[in-house]
């Protein structure tokens, strides 16, 4: 057993943690969105306007605060006008090739879904089959109120009410393609155009995020940066899923392949800073923050679709760790979209037919949601770590808010054989009074149709309090939230 010591300080109160840290991206690709989420208005499957009613209730049930859609990498062969009104198919990739996919989930249905859920809208749109003329287009038929004339075809198919649009990237992975020089002319042309063409109400409420390379090329974000100018962002994008190299089965893996997984996300936390640094050392960025676009955990393909991975244990803390390294750059992150929400890659939701199952990820990511719109808290703890080909892998993680008298704890134990008993001293009140909720289980136990349950959130009751002191006893292979009420 590891004996730690861990403090949080009330009275180090720092940035609000924005509840757009965690969002959910939803992409055109695999089975995410057609045969996953969208099963349209006539299916047996009970749904709201053709999204499946019990992925809906999950989404809630999460707190999903934002939804990023179309892709990825489909937003450079999305056309927008063949998703609104008599539809056309378009191009979506569901296997290895990419074929022709109905359009029947578009601009409308995608809108009127975030408008439900109370969620904030994030549209990626591409260079290459979108020109300026067309985003512009694009932005007005959700956002402008009648009479324009993209309005009125919004009005003509159902939907007289503008929508809000607080968030627009331009462009997806341009450096397989193209360099930084010739993406920053797109987006200075594509940024021009949007911000001088639309009414000045949506342009306030919009943000418009340039599209970043991977966290892990900081030496491109610099050469972007320098050609970008001050004031036409408000924000960076970055892709930052993590794929554990060497690569490694999603559902059979060994010890190394989970530490090489978390390895790959512990690297970014410093890579957040290295590339906050490097846009904010222009002064006039100095409020641009990161957007996470995607994120999660890449393994092997499995066989049966597109991107189709199991989601472990492993996932489970993966996940958790990287929450808790989101929360701790609040001051850094505009938004992050877990990549991807349902049926693919680090996904929360897997369906077939009506039946629907939910993975470890989805129980991290109902518990952490207690952490938005929080205040984020200073905390340290003593470190517990193992090493890997040299290198350090941390398995103690944490973070902690405080939102009005509650405080809320997360933390997770990744080593697979010892307990760690951490005695947490919280500063700055008298006494605390506790409850907590866990997510254990074997590195490669997942939830299956047949056995549904094998990873969930129970209560846990592993710890005592003593005045502003809890001391908690987390099992190997353990995450933990604790709601205290000061
Ligand atoms: O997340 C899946 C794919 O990964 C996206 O389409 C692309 O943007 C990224 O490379």
């Amino acid at each position: 057993m590891q004996k730690k010591k861990m403090i949080i300080n009330l009275l180090d109160q720092k940035e609000t943690i924005r509840p757009q840290l965690y969002g959910h991206f939803i992409e055109h690709a695999g089975r995410t969105v057609n045969d996953g989420l969208f099963v349209g208005k006539n299916s047996d499957i009970p749904n709201r306007n053709g999204v499946r009613l019990d992925i809906i209730e999950a989404w809630k049930e999460m707190g999903v605060s934002l939804l990023h859609w179309p892709g990825g990498i489909t937003s450079e062969s999305y056309e927008w006008r063949k998703g609104v009104g008599d539809r056309t198919p378009n191009v979506g990739i569901t296997s290895k090739n990419s074929i022709d996919e109905s359009n029947d989930f578009g601009t409308d249905e995608f809108m009127d879904l975030c408008d439900y859920l109370g969620c904030d809208a994030y549209i990626v749109s591409g260079t290459l089959c979108t020109d300026e003329r067309d985003l512009c287009d694009w932005v007005r038929y959700i956002t402008s109120p009648l009479p324009c004339e993209q309005a009125k075809q919004r009005a003509s198919n159902g939907y007289e009410n503008p929508w809000k649009l607080p968030y627009l990237c331009i462009g997806n992975e341009w450096w397989f393609r193209e360099s930084s020089n010739r993406y920053a002319e797109d987006f200075r042309r594509y940024s021009y155009a949007v911000t001088s063409l639309i009414d000045r109400a949506t342009k306030d409420q919009m943000k418009i995020i340039a599209r970043g390379p991977h966290l892990y090329q900081p030496q491109m974000t610099l050469d972007l940066i320098s050609q970008l100018t001050p004031g036409t962002f408000q924000s960076v994008g970055f892709y930052i899923v993590a794929k554990p190299e060497p690569a490694c089965s999603s559902s059979n893996f060994t010890e190394e392949d989970f530490l090489n997984t978390l390895f790959k996300i512990q690297q970014t936390d410093e890579l957040i800073d290295t590339n906050i640094g490097i846009i904010r050392s222009n002064p006039l960025n100095k409020n641009v923050r990161l957007s996470i676009d995607e994120w999660g955990t890449w393994y092997q393909n499995e066989p049966e679709w597109l991107w189709k991975q199991s989601v472990t244990m492993r996932d489970a803390l993966a996940v958790s760790q990287q929450l808790d390294i989101f929360n701790k750059h609040a001051a850094d992150i505009e938004m992050a979209s877990l990549c991807m929400s349902v049926n693919c890659l680090c996904c929360c939701i897997v369906t077939e037919g009506n039946e629907l199952l939910l993975t470890p990820v989805f129980d991290v990511m109902k518990l952490y949601r207690q952490h938005q719109g929080g205040t984020l808290l200073g905390s340290w703890a003593e470190e517990f770590s193992t090493k890997i080909n040299n290198d350090t892998v941390s398995l103690l993680s944490h973070s902690a808010s405080k939102k009005d008298d509650e405080l809320y704890i997360t933390l997770s134990n990744a080593s697979v054989s010892e307990s760690i008993d951490i005695e947490i001293t919280v500063f700055g009140c008298e006494s605390v009074n506790v409850s907590g909720k866990i997510v254990t289980g074997n590195l490669c136990d997942k939830n299956s149709f047949e056995e549904p349950d094998t990873i969930r959130s129970k209560e846990f009751h592993g710890f005592t309090v003593k005045e502003n002191t809890i001391h908690v006893t987390l099992p190997p292979l353990s995450l933990v939230a604790l709601k205290g009420k000061l």
